[in-house]
């Protein structure tokens, strides 16, 4: 063999069966051979288990879509590229035109121009309401031939929470799907509900280090089946090297969340009791004006913490500027505690009455609480707070 032919064709290595990898390889390859034509042509035809090319399928996403789905208690799971491609994948597989679809003005703004502006534009109308409104909810379905109903819950950023089982039963009553992004509450929150699809950014808890993007769709079999060609062809799959990473930061899930949650419910507390904070809103706090329902529906109440600061105290830009280990930025979930004002998650697109439901004011601070010591945190809120 000549040099450019064995550079192309390098020596296989085989592992015996009895000496596997503790960490499973990453395939990071877009082709899977056959050994005949034949079995090729099984494959395309779905008539034989393996792969063949990896925007429809690859083992390294094959593992972490089985790990997804067992913790969201689901069957199955596609993978896509970024947490809005999932929530577009659940959209744009799910409803033809004609359809109707309700969705909430508290949701990720992406989420609600993907329904308002781009399915609009394909003949899919829309209802928005308050997540709060389950008597609207109720009577929208009741009126209108509803396909499905997309929410979130907690909201961002000022932490509502959604009656999942007055949305779902009302759903089911008059025939429409329910879609929960659930990406604020985790894998391991909300699975005992009648939810039929769940969408997830892996870009935030999953990953957890702030370093890839991804997203998930989480269903029974029947419906992912639904929507697996749509997602082949849509084309926005993860990468294996991104699952991979993905995987590795899912070892962690579970010790990161139970840290920032600990940590958020006494960053909580603490901002609750100062002098410079008009109000806090947090799950776990009993003067959330929903704290019955949150303990009811949820295992833990998440990393997400939401400040309002006195007008007279500590001015909103000075007191994320004066912050040193809460970084001004977008997106939640890193191991990093993160900060971001009011003013940068103003949703701009909602009429008066809307921006209402959505509560963001521009005193408003949305604090993800990351791993770091509870009480550098603190004492790094504290001085922020006392600075002008
Ligand atoms: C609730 C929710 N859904 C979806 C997304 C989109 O995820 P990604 O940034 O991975 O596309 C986000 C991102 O902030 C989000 O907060």
């Amino acid at each position: 063999m000549k040099i450019s032919t064995r550079l192309n064709h390098p020596p296989s290595v085989s592992v015996p069966a009895d000496n596997r990898p503790l960490v499973a390889p990453i395939y990071q390859s877009v082709k899977f051979t056959f050994d005949d034509v034949a079995e090729a042509e099984r494959q395309s035809r779905g008539q034989r288990q393996g792969f063949q090319y990896s925007r429809v399928s690859n083992p390294t996403l094959e593992q972490l879509s089985l790990t997804l789905a067992q913790l969201q208690g689901r069957e199955e799971c596609l993978l896509t590229a970024s947490g809005v491609a999932a929530v577009n994948l659940a959209l744009l597989a799910l409803c033809k035109q004609g359809d109707h679809v309700v969705l909430f003005a508290e949701m990720y703004q992406p989420t609600r121009y993907m329904i308002r502006r781009l399915l609009a534009r394909y003949g899919v109308t829309h209802t928005m309401l308050s997540i709060e409104d389950t008597v609207g909810i109720e009577q929208t379905l009741a009126s209108k031939p509803t396909r499905l109903v997309i929410f979130e819950t907690p909201t961002n950023p000022v932490l509502k929470i959604a009656d999942i089982e007055a949305i779902t039963a009302a759903a089911k009553r008059h025939g429409a799907l329910t879609v929960l992004d659930n990406t604020f509450a985790g894998f391991h929150n909300h699975g005992q509900f009648d939810i039929d699809v769940f969408v997830h950014s892996l870009t935030k808890y999953a990953s957890g280090h702030g370093d890839v993007m991804g997203g998930a769709v989480i269903a029974r079999k029947e419906l992912i089946d639904k929507m697996r060609t749509d997602f082949i062809v849509i084309g926005a799959t993860l990468d294996p090297h991104t699952a991979f990473l993905i995987q590795r930061g899912l070892k962690t899930y579970a010790l990161r969340y139970e840290r920032q949650c600990a940590n958020a419910l006494e960053v909580a507390r603490f901002l609750e009791g100062h002098p410079n904070v008009a109000s806090v809103t947090y799950p776990g706090l009993s003067s959330h004006p929903q704290y019955q329902l949150g303990q009811r529906q949820m295992q833990d109440c998440g990393s997400i913490v939401s400040v309002d600061l006195k007008a007279q105290g500590v001015a909103p830009a000075a007191f994320a500027n004066a912050l040193k280990l809460f970084a001004i930025s977008a997106s939640v979930g890193s191991t990093e505690s993160l900060v971001q004002p009011g003013q940068l998650m103003m949703p701009r697109d909602l009429n008066e009455a809307e921006q209402g439901w959505a509560a963001v004011s521009d005193r408003t601070m949305r604090l993800s609480v990351g791993i770091e010591d509870v009480e550098d945190l603190m004492a790094d809120l504290q001085q922020a707070l006392a600075s002008s």
